[in-house]
């Protein structure tokens, strides 16, 4: 049982407390009171260092839509390794990559990868930068964009600070952020076309881009309303400021990513987690002309972009044989499963008379303890009783051995079977009626 102040976990938290601040280097795999150190994974399970086993629903933060250990990838990747980890030369395994994507994509004529989706937002904001000669950046409420501080702001906002709807507060997710990042950001409501029309454009001569995610999954993992970026694209195409997509997380709803179901092509997609294979990467994408700032061949670029371990082979061979398994029919295969979870977790609610509902699309999913509309940041944010709720059901599912995130969000790989969703969807009955939720 979680939380044994006697397991290995324990143990090994105990140390990393001794060099690392917070026992932890990554704030997301955290857990109170400790976390729980893995040892090894396979297809849909994970085997901690305590020996238990357990249904994985996270996939390191949705990086692994095959699973862990997926053999294509175990190939490829380990005859690379014999060939060599990272050279100072390309190799034609980026080229190979990026062919990949651009064929499934249209949107993505031009990119250049990174070993990051944090530096692959900060690349596209810089690159909209560089291109439009303006500073500000737009960004909605809540909308988690990487560790970059001119994406943070309001990341972290509370009722106490948030401010007005309609003109949500710049509210600085780190300390220390100096102002003038927020004087160059813009932050607007998600879902709510008439607010941010008015936010956008009182500021549209001073905006360098527009960053929203087609599925906002910090927030609550909701949709965006097609009305919502419809307006986006319109917007930015009328003032010319490029509109960038942040796919990090919802690539894998669409075999060309989530912007193709909205029919939308954004001037910048950013890239990262499942085109990696489950190796450090980031992409970032877009227009000839845009991304045309990151071009060296006539000289200085307006962007230079360089890094060590940009496009190393490794993640490259991974993401290669990653997306060549992430065809058409396993994309529709894992969203019909999708579809299947969210659907019955609304029905075993209901069933269990207690307000919640599931939330997302395609292959994602996080659980919710409130029956509210979701459509943003704040009908998503979660009451005391809300948040104690989901730390409960996070609690119980993982001493049934099935792991999602402590905000109980989830993805479902290709390895998925009946068998695995007919768990997870008997934990959440049997955890539901058992634990207690505030009324
Ligand atoms: C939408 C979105 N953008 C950017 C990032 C940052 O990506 P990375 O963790 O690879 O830096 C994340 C990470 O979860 C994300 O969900």
């Amino acid at each position: 049982m979680y939380p044994d102040p006697s397991s290995r976990s324990a143990g090994l938290f105990d140390r990393a407390c001794a060099v690392m601040p917070g026992g932890n280097t990554r704030l997301a795999v955290y857990q109170a009171p400790f976390p729980i150190f893995i040892a090894s994974a396979a297809g849909c399970r994970v085997t901690d260092v305590d020996g238990v086993e357990r249904l994985d629903f996270i996939n390191n933060q949705s990086a692994l839509v095959h699973g862990h250990c997926f053999p294509p990838v175990v190939a490829a990747v380990t005859a690379q390794v014999g060939r060599g980890s990272c050279f100072s030369g390309p190799t034609d395994t980026e080229v190979e990559l990026a062919e990949a994507l651009q064929a499934r994509v249209p949107g993505l004529e031009r990119m250049r990868f990174t070993n990051s989706g944090t530096e692959a937002v900060m690349l596209a904001v810089k690159a909209a930068r560089a291109f439009t000669g303006r500073y500000k950046i737009a960004k909605c409420e809540g909308a988690y964009h990487g560790s970059y501080d001119f994406v943070e702001a309001s990341r972290g906002s509370t009722p106490a600070n948030w401010g007005d709807a309609k003109v949500p507060a710049r509210v600085p997710y780190s300390k220390g952020t100096p102002p003038a990042v927020g004087d160059l950001t813009v932050v607007m409501p998600y879902n709510d076309v008439a607010a941010a029309a008015a936010i956008l454009e009182a500021e549209a001569g001073e905006l360098a881009a527009v960053i929203v995610e087609p599925i906002a999954n910090r927030p609550g993992m909701i949709p965006a309303t097609p009305e919502f970026l419809a307006y986006l694209r319109e917007f930015t195409q009328r003032t010319g400021i490029p509109l960038i997509f942040d796919e990090i997380i919802s690539f894998r709803v669409g075999f060309a990513g989530a912007q193709a179901g909205y029919g939308i092509v954004p001037d910048m997609t950013t890239l990262g987690k499942l085109i990696g294979g489950g190796f450090p990467v980031g992409a970032v994408a877009g227009r000839t002309d845009i991304m045309g700032v990151f071009d060296q061949r006539r000289g200085s670029p307006a962007v230079p972009h360089t890094g060590t371990f940009n496009a190393n082979p490794v993640s490259m061979v991974a993401g290669i044989e990653t997306l060549k398994a992430f065809d058409e029919a396993a994309v529709a295969r894992i969203n019909r499963r999708g579809d299947e979870v969210r659907r019955t977790i609304d029905g075993i609610f209901a069933k269990a008379g207690i307000e919640g509902q599931a939330s997302g699309a395609g292959s994602l999913f996080r659980i919710h303890f409130t029956a509210r509309p979701l459509t943003d940041y704040r009908s998503a944010y979660p009451t005391a009783a809300g948040q104690s709720a989901v730390a409960a059901l996070h609690r119980a599912l993982l001493n049934q051995d099935v792991m999602v995130s402590a905000n109980c969000s989830g993805n479902i790989s290709t390895v998925v079977g009946d068998l695995e969703i007919e768990q997870l969807l008997g934990a959440v009955t049997r955890a539901l009626a058992e634990i207690r939720v505030p009324a």
